[in-house]
């Protein structure tokens, strides 16, 4: 069975793939710095699968490290979660965000060229189509200059990405563009564990139930929406883990670069979240609505239709589930890892 190098495998959304790869019976090598994951992620992993994985502590932009994983291993094809995330703080110190996400992002398909694997599946984001768009997304949609440096890095990479595999066949790259990743596995064992204050809306709304903030603030009741929130498109962290198995398969037979959307297709609105976790999970949330959050538009749904087509994905979880899955993680976890 292929083997499968997971950059970022520690975090939120890599720690759900390699659980999915080692139940598909895939090699997993994690490689992670842990600059915002514990290790306690992997351990839960491999009790969950009952298999085992092989961790290595280092950083992408260190070309000495990931050329010795790919000496090391015979590597098939590459997962890369790893980056940062958190939208404010890439407002603050835009260069580490350059350094981590386009030099890290560099760095690895240096490597990767130098071993010869030219299979990747990039974790994208549907931050990057312009925000003129009309919802469901679709991947012809043009894509705008992101509003944050967070986003701005993404779009940077898809088309560094872009250009290297027009350059050389060899290339076989699948970006992956996320919408909103929430929920957990069903064991809630493993989850989203943000450090400090939650930027999303789902750790902060958990993170309420359990009665670690006080109260939820609602960024702008005055959208032309359902009822004046935002509307985005949730999707379950199992169902992404998933997509990436299935971007996996697709890309170890064919070449080239493309994008695929993936969300469920349908927009929820804040309150709808709120009302529903409150509604699934029996849990009060006290909130407040406050000014509209710079940045963010009104509604973001996707049209999943390529991936449901080519990949031959398919979301198998609703809000109830990303709701209710979510607080069984949280719950049990009320300090995430620690
Ligand atoms: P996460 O922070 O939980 O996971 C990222 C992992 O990468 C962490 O374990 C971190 O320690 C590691 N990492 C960071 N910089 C590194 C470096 N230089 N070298 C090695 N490891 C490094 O985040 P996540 O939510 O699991 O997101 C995974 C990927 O998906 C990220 O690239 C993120 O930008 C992207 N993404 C996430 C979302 C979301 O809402 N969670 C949405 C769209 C895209
Ligand atoms: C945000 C980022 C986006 C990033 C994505 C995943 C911004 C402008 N966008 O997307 O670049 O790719 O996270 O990390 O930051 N909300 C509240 N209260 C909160 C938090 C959120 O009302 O405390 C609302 C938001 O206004 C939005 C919805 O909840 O309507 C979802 O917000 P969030 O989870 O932050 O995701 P995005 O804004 O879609």
């Amino acid at each position: 069975m292929a083997k499968i190098l997971v950059t970022g495998g520690a975090g939120y959304i890599g720690s759900h793939t390699c659980i999915e790869l080692l139940d598909a019976g895939y090699e997993v090598i994690v490689f992670d710095n842990l600059s915002n994951s514990s290790e306690e992620s992997l351990n839960r992993v491999q009790d969950i699968t009952q298999k085992s994985l092989t961790f290595v502590q280092g950083d992408i932009r260190n070309a000495d490290e990931l050329d010795r994983v790919f000496e090391n291993h015979s590597i098939d094809a590459v997962i890369h979660f790893a980056g940062l995330k958190a939208v404010g703080e890439s407002q603050e110190k835009p260069l580490i965000y350059f350094d981590n996400n386009i030099a890290g992002s560099i760095q690895l398909v240096k490597s990767m060229a130098k071993a010869k694997v030219y299979t990747l599946v990039f974790s994208s984001s549907a931050a990057i189509y312009d925000e003129d768009n009309i919802s469901p997304l679709n991947e012809q949609m043009p894509t705008g200059i992101p509003s944050n440096n967070y986003g701005y890095t993404k779009l940077i990479v898809e088309q560094l990405l872009q250009k290297l595999s027009a350059s050389n066949p060899e290339w076989s790259i699948a970006l992956l563009r996320y919408f909103n990743p929430v929920g957990a596995h069903k064991s809630g064992r493993i989850g989203e564990d943000p450090q400090g204050i939650p930027n999303n809306l789902m750790p902060y709304v958990t993170q309420v139930a359990v009665g670690r903030r006080e109260k939820l603030s609602i960024y702008g009741n005055d959208y032309d929406t359902v009822d004046g929130t935002g509307v985005r498109d949730y999707i379950h962290v199992v169902d992404l883990a998933n997509a990436h198995l299935c971007a996996l398969n697709n890309r170890l037979q064919s070449k080239g670069c493309r994008a695929w959307n993936i969300g469920t297709g349908n927009g929820s609105s804040v309150l709808q979240v709120k009302d529903t976790f409150e509604q699934v999970n029996g849990i009060p949330v006290a909130f407040e609505f406050v000014a509209r959050r710079a940045g963010d538009v009104a509604t973001s749904f996707a049209d999943n239709s390529r991936a449901v087509a080519e990949l031959g994905w398919q979301p198998q979880y609703g809000l109830e589930d990303m709701l209710k899955d979510s607080w069984n993680w949280q719950k049990q976890n009320p300090n995430g890892y620690n």
